[in-house]
C-alpha cells in the first residue's frame, strides 16, 4: 500500500514553519497538529474505504480485515459515522445504497425517510397559505420516519457475511470510550451551539458550558446504548421498544407526529437502478425517490453529443453546454420528479438519449438560454426529480456506494432525550409549496407534494461507473441540489478530460440548477478572463463556498484500486 497525502506534506510544512518561526513557543506545534492521521490519496492492492471521517474508514478497513465483504464494511461505516460525524452520519436518518457484487450483477437499496402517516399536503403553511418560516427545517415537525437502521440491517440480511453484532461493536466503543473532536467539527459544534440549546433544553453530548476545542473529548453514552439495543435485537432495537418509546416521547414535546406505528411500519425498498451508457462506460446510480439517476441521464445523454474533452477541463464552451443541459435537467426534476410509489413518473422516457437530444433542440452554442423561457419538458408527448458520501470496494470486488443524511447539518437539531442521536429535517426536501423554494432553492409541484408514507424527493447520487463489464468507479457527494452536478463533474473529470482522479475531485467545482438563474463557482474556481466569456454567452456567475464533498474510488488499468477522499472536508481513504 501506497500513501500519498499531499494533506500531510502540507500539515507538515506549516507545522515546520511555524517551528522554525518560533522555536521557542512549543504549544504552536502542538495547536497545528491535526487530530488523526488523514489520507487523501491512497493507492492499495485489493481492498478501499473512503468516507468522511478517520475513524469512520478506520472501522470499516477492520472490517475488510477480519473477512467481511463491501455491505459489512458498509454497515460498521454507516454506523460509526453516526457517532464520530454526527452532523450528517447518522441513526435518524435515511440514504440509499448502490450496491454492484463481483459478478456485475447491480441494485439499489431506498432507506430514504417517509413521511409520517398524520402529514399532510399543507402540515407547513399558516391560515393564509403561506410557508410558515422553518417549520420544515427545525424542531419536531421537521422530521420524517428514519430508514438508516432498516436500511443498514436489510442490506446485511441480504449481502452481509460477518454477524451482525461484529459490525456494531466499533461504533459502540466510540460512542462509549468517547472520541476527539477535529478542527472542522469543533467549529460546527460552536457554530449550531444556540441552535442545540434551544431545541434541547435536557442533558445531551453537545451542550456543555465551555466552547468545544480541537482534541476535547465527545463522549455519548446515551447513543451507545441505543447501538448496544440495534446490535442485540436489529431493526427492533431502534424501530421498538426503548428507542421507538424515547423518539416518540420526543416528538411529543412540541409539533412533532412520528408514531410508534409509523416506526414500526418503516420498510425500505429495493429498487431497479437506473443504468445508462456513456461513451462505453455503464453509469449505475439511484432510481426515484432519487432525483440523483434519472438528472445524471439527462445530464450525460444532453452533453454526449459534444466534444467536451475537446473543449477542455472548465473551457467556457464546456461549462455553457453543462449550464444548458442542467437548466433542462433541474426543470424536468420540479415539474416530473418525486416518490415513484406515490405518482407516475415516466423514467424510461426521461432516461432516453431521444428524450434529451429533444430537450436540447433549443440549445444555442452562442448563447445562453433564459431560465424563463425554458420550463419542464413533456416526456408523455409521445405515449405519451449535511449528508455524507461513503463507498468501499472489498477483497472480492464487490463494491458499495452509500449517501446517507439528516438533511441539514445536524438535522433538524433536535436530540432524542435519552437516545443521544438527532433527528432528520427531510420533510423540507417535499415540495411545501409549489413555486416556492426549498433550503437549497430546489422548486417543486404536485410530484413531490406532502402525503402519509411517501418519500420526499432526493438529489442524493450514489453511483457505481463500469467499463468492460468490470467495476471501474464508484462515486459520490453531500450538497443537497449540488450533489447531482457535483457527481457528473467527477465522472466527467476522469472519463472526458482524463484527470487522475485525486484532480478530478480535488479541482474546484461549479453548480447550475435551472432557478436561481445562477452560474455558482467555488470561491477561485473562474478566472477573470473566464468569467469574462460565460458572462458574454449570457451567464450569471456567482462564487460561493464549498460545492460538495466527494469520496471516490478507482480501478487503476493495472488493477490496483486508488481512494480519493475530499479536501474540502476530514474525509478519509484507506485500504489494503
Ligand atoms: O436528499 C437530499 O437531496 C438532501 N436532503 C441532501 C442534503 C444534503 O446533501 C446536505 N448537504 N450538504
Amino acid at each position: 500500500m501506497k500513501f500519498i497525502s499531499t494533506f500531510h506534506i502540507s500539515v507538515l510544512l506549516f507545522v515546520l514553519i511555524t517551528f522554525s518561526a518560533c522555536k521557542e513557543s512549543a504549544p504552536m506545534v502542538e495547536d497545528t497538529a491535526p487530530v488523526f492521521d488523514i489520507n487523501k490519496q491512497v493507492v492499495s492492492d485489493s481492498a478501499m474505504v473512503v468516507s468522511a471521517h478517520p475513524l469512520a474508514t478506520a472501522a470499516g478497513l477492520k472490517i475488510l480485515k477480519k473477512g467481511g465483504n463491501a455491505v459489512d464494511a458498509m454497515v460498521a461505516v454507516h454506523f460509526a459515522l453516526a457517532v464520530a460525524y454526527p452532523r450528517a452520519g447518522n441513526l435518524g436518518g435515511g440514504g440509499f445504497m448502490i450496491y454492484r457484487d463481483k459478478t456485475g450483477i447491480s441494485n439499489t437499496l431506498d432507506f430514504r425517510e417517509m413521511a409520517p402517516s398524520m402529514a399532510h399536503k399543507d402540515m407547513y403553511l399558516d391560515t393564509l397559505g403561506e410557508i410558515i418560516d422553518s417549520l420544515s427545517l427545525t424542531g419536531h415537525l421537521a422530521s420524517g420516519v428514519p430508514g438508516s437502521v432498516e436500511g443498514m440491517y436489510v442490506a446485511h440480511q441480504k449481502y452481509g457475511k460477518l454477524p451482525w453484532k461484529e459490525l456494531l461493536q466499533p461504533a459502540i466503543d466510540l460512542a462509549q470510550n468517547g472520541l476527539k473532536v477535529t478542527e472542522r467539527e469543533v467549529a460546527a459544534y460552536n457554530e449550531h451551539m444556540w441552535l442545540f440549546k434551544e431545541f434541547n433544553p435536557h442533558k445531551n453530548a453537545f451542550v456543555k458550558e465551555a466552547v468545544w476545542k480541537k482534541g476535547d473529548i465527545l463522549l455519548q453514552k446515551d447513543l451507545a446504548e441505543v447501538l448496544k439495543r440495534i446490535q442485540k435485537e436489529g431493526r427492533a432495537g431502534f424501530y421498538e421498544g426503548k428507542t421507538a418509546d424515547l423518539i416518540v416521547q420526543e416528538m411529543k414535546k412540541t409539533k412533532g407526529i412520528i408514531s410508534h406505528e409509523d416506526l414500526k411500519n418503516y420498510k425500505a425498498v429495493w429498487r431497479a437502478p437506473i443504468q445508462l451508457e456513456y461513451k462505453g462506460y455503464n453509469i449505475i446510480s439511484m432510481p426515484p425517490p432519487s432525483s440523483g439517476g434519472i438528472c445524471l441521464a439527462e445530464l450525460f445523454n444532453m452533453v454526449e453529443p459534444y466534444p467536451m474533452e475537446k473543449w477542455g477541463f472548465q473551457s467556457a464552451k464546456s461549462i455553457h453546454l453543462f449550464t444548458e443541459a442542467a437548466r433542462r435537467a433541474y426543470a424536468d426534476r420540479t415539474e416530473h420528479l418525486g416518490d415513484i410509489d406515490f405518482y407516475p413518473i415516466p423514467v424510461e422516457v426521461l432516461s432516453s438519449q431521444a428524450y434529451a437530444d429533444m430537450r436540447m433542440q433549443t440549445y444555442v452554442d452562442s448563447i445562453a438560454t433564459p431560465s424563463d423561457s425554458i420550463s419542464h419538458g413533456n416526456p408523455y408527448a409521445k405515449e405519451s426529480e449535511q449528508t455524507t458520501h461513503y463507498c468501499v470496494v472489498d477483497a472480492e470486488g464487490n463494491s458499495i456506494s452509500v449517501t446517507t443524511t439528516i438533511n441539514s447539518n445536524f438535522g433538524s437539531k433536535v436530540i432524542v432525550e435519552g437516545g443521544g442521536f438527532f433527528m432528520n429535517n427531510e420533510m423540507d426536501d417535499f415540495s411545501s409549496k409549489p413555486g416556492v423554494p426549498n433550503q437549497f432553492g430546489l422548486l417543486g409541484n404536485e410530484a413531490n407534494a406532502i402525503a402519509p408514507y411517501k418519500r420526499m424527493l432526493s438529489s442524493m447520487t450514489p453511483t457505481i461507473v463500469e467499463k468492460d463489464g468490470q467495476f471501474f468507479m464508484a462515486v459520490g457527494s453531500p450538497g443537497g441540489s449540488k450533489i447531482i452536478t457535483t457527481v457528473f463533474q467527477v465522472v466527467t473529470n476522469v472519463i472526458d478530460y482524463q484527470l487522475p482522479l485525486k484532480d478530478a475531485v480535488h479541482e474546484p467545482r461549479f453548480h447550475f440548477q435551472w432557478f436561481p438563474n445562477l452560474l455558482y463557482h467555488e470561491e477561485g474556481a473562474f478566472s477573470e478572463s473566464l468569467l469574462t466569456e460565460l458572462k458574454a454567452l449570457g451567464h450569471t456567475p456567482k462564487s460561493r463556498e464549498a460545492i460538495g464533498q466527494v469520496e471516490a474510488i478507482l480501478r487503476l488499468p493495472n488493477g490496483q484500486l486508488e481512494g480519493v477522499s475530499d479536501i474540502r472536508g476530514d474525509d478519509d481513504a484507506r485500504g489494503f
